[in-house]
């Protein structure tokens, strides 16, 4: 971490020894069946032209394809050149979900997900940069990373997917299974199936721009603005003024009383832990929570997970910061200690043991977030 994150690529051979695939070819297809798993179809075939070489190394040309899922059938894995990309998978398969429990040493808010690849001979996404550091870890067949700098990218024209017009690339290493591959940030890279099937697990990692930080900032101050009613009733009202005679012009007084405003509700400390809290923990889209609680009274709930410890939904998203703790977009609200202590240690372990989860249940407070959490789906039982 130290000495290489963010700044260069690092190559790890066998960073798992003894490497076992998370799961077989077959269960990669079926996931790109499924609904609730964001999937990608990326397809190339070659175009032959009759360009004059240009000075610097173009990309070659190529007629690149992208569909999304989900897909009732994919191509033959005989057929070269394709590549099926996989995201979130971490959140459906309990294997993938304990592979990304090994990254927390990167805290929470800057992990994403983790995306699989299955691709057939040649298959690949082209020669492309990402904006976040990526793990790229080898799970099936072998796969030929080709990597180098980027300084100033610029993307190829009427093309489906970001692909690089110009990447030269200055190193190249050949992935087996278990071997695996560290890129910063802005590093190009292109990947190729070597062989079929070919299967690639990224672990991803999540870089909020200033931009989607401040528009989501700005966009929950909206939110509590327009639930001031002193606010509300707010209106702007002409001071005293004589006839005006420049009628096309915006009155001074007017634009003082918006900058005035503005001054007067600048976001607090408390605004930005609140918004990024509720922003960082908000999950995906596509997540759903299934409730499996149904008919259980809130004791019941309690008794089960007093005797098997709670572990949180593989999807749930949490965080805390100082006496506040977010999950699943939601902040809560929490007065005593005792529930605070409880929760906390509930999210940085991801599981609470039986003899915590007893202990803490002792808590009115803990027992009632606890017994919402499990109605929503957000926590399960630990055994
Ligand atoms: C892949 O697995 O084919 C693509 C991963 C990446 O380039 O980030
Ligand atoms: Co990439």
């Amino acid at each position: 971490m130290q000495n290489d994150w963010h700044l260069r690529p690092c190559l790890f051979r066998q960073a798992i020894p003894n490497f076992t695939p998370l799961c077989n070819i077959e269960t990669l297809v079926e996931m790109a069946s499924d609904e609730r798993i964001e999937s990608r179809l990326v397809k190339y075939s070659s175009i032959s032209t009759n360009q004059p070489a240009k000075t610097e190394p173009s990309t070659p040309a190529v007629n690149w394809q992208l569909e999304h899922g989900p897909f009732e059938t994919l191509p033959p894995l005989s057929t070269p050149n394709w590549t099926v990309l996989l995201q979130g998978v971490d959140q459906h398969l309990p294997e993938a979900y304990d592979l990304l429990q090994q990254f927390r040493f990167i805290p929470d808010a800057r992990l994403d997900d983790i995306m699989i690849s299955l691709a057939s001979d040649q298959g690949g996404v082209g020669p492309h940069i990402d904006s976040y550091d990526v793990f790229l870890l080898q799970m099936h067949g072998q796969r030929l990373w080709k990597i180098g700098p980027v300084e100033q990218p610029s993307w190829q024209a009427d093309c489906p997917l970001k692909i690089l017009q110009h990447f030269n690339p200055t190193e190249q290493h050949l992935l087996n299974p278990g071997d695996m591959l560290y890129l910063p940030p802005g590093y190009g890279h292109e990947g190729i199936a070597q062989g079929t099937p070919c299967t690639t697990i990224s672990i991803g990692f999540r870089s909020p721009s200033a931009a989607e930080l401040l528009g989501n900032l700005l966009h929950d101050l909206a939110d509590q603005i327009q639930q001031d009613p002193k606010l509300a009733q707010l209106l702007f009202r002409d001071p005293q003024r004589g006839v005006c005679s420049t009628p096309g012009e915006l009155p001074e007084d007017l634009l003082h009383f918006t900058q005035t405003l503005w001054q007067q509700h600048q976001p607090t400390l408390d605004h930005h832990l609140h918004s990024l809290g509720r922003f960082l923990t908000e999950p995906k889209p596509n997540v759903y929570f299934e409730r499996n609680t149904e008919g259980l009274s809130a004791e019941e709930i309690c008794t089960i997970l007093g005797e098997r410890g709670i572990a949180l939904n593989m999807a749930t998203k949490a965080l805390f910061k100082g006496k506040n703790c977010f999950i699943n977009g939601e902040k809560i609200e929490i007065e005593e200690e005792d529930t605070l202590k409880a929760l906390k240690k509930l999210i940085n372990n991801r599981e609470l043991t039986e003899k915590d989860t007893f202990c803490a249940l002792k808590n009115t407070e803990f027992r009632f977030f606890i017994v919402g959490f499990a109605k929503a789906g957000w926590v399960g039982t630990l055994i």
